[in-house]
């Protein structure tokens, strides 16, 4: 495990190990897995950068599942840009389905702020929010996340399934960015 790392023209430095990731997915997971007993979730995982966290956290679900895939994008390099994309849409009948959205972070919010409008229009059985990170100090949307691996600083961060232009999704540690 490194711990500092270049992604073309910045230097980034270890900020939370595998072990501390897993054991925090695992966490989750029984969370979930507990809350949904006697239910079917259908996670809606919003790509890309939730692939890795959606892929760990499904394998340690213990009720019967279904899985989708929505696609956003807000970032531009190491900026929001305060405008979401909709890349791919949302095709699923949600109708009295118990739908979790799974993302790999929350910072201002907006993503999953708009996700939950369209979302609602679908008449789900029920709605919550797996997140993996959360820079809560970005935080400007009103909704609550229901699950949470962990908080993170209000600083750039990639691995795990986050990305600087589009490298560092296959890291499996969080590094965060020393310089900017
Ligand atoms: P939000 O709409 O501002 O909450 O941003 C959420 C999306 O921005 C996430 O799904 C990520 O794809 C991206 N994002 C936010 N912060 C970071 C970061 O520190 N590194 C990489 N991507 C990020
Ligand atoms: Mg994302």
């Amino acid at each position: 495990m490194k711990e500092t790392i270049r992604i073309k023209d910045k230097l980034f430095r270890l900020l939370v190990p595998k072990k501390e990731i897993d054991q925090a997915v695992e966490r989750v997971a029984r969370e979930i897995s507990l809350d949904y007993e006697g239910k079917e979730p259908l996670f809606l995982c919003i790509l890309n950068g939730s692939f890795i966290f959606a892929a760990d956290l499904l394998r340690k679900i213990t009720v019967p599942c279904t899985v989708s895939f929505v696609k956003c994008s807000s970032y531009s390099g190491t900026r929001s840009t305060q405008y979401v994309r909709n890349l791919i849409g949302l095709n699923e009948d949600l109708v009295n389905r118990d739908v979790i959205i799974v993302e790999d972070i929350i910072d201002t919010g907006l993503t999953v702020s708009n996700l939950l409008k369209d979302i609602r229009k679908k008449d789900p059985a029920s709605l919550r929010i797996a997140a993996f990170s959360f820079k809560k100090e970005a935080f400007m949307a009103d909704f609550k996340i229901d699950y949470l691996c962990m908080e993170v600083p209000d600083r750039f961060i990639v691995g795990y399934g986050l990305d600087y232009d589009g490298f560092g999704r296959n890291l499996g540690e969080i590094y965060q960015l020393a310089t900017e």
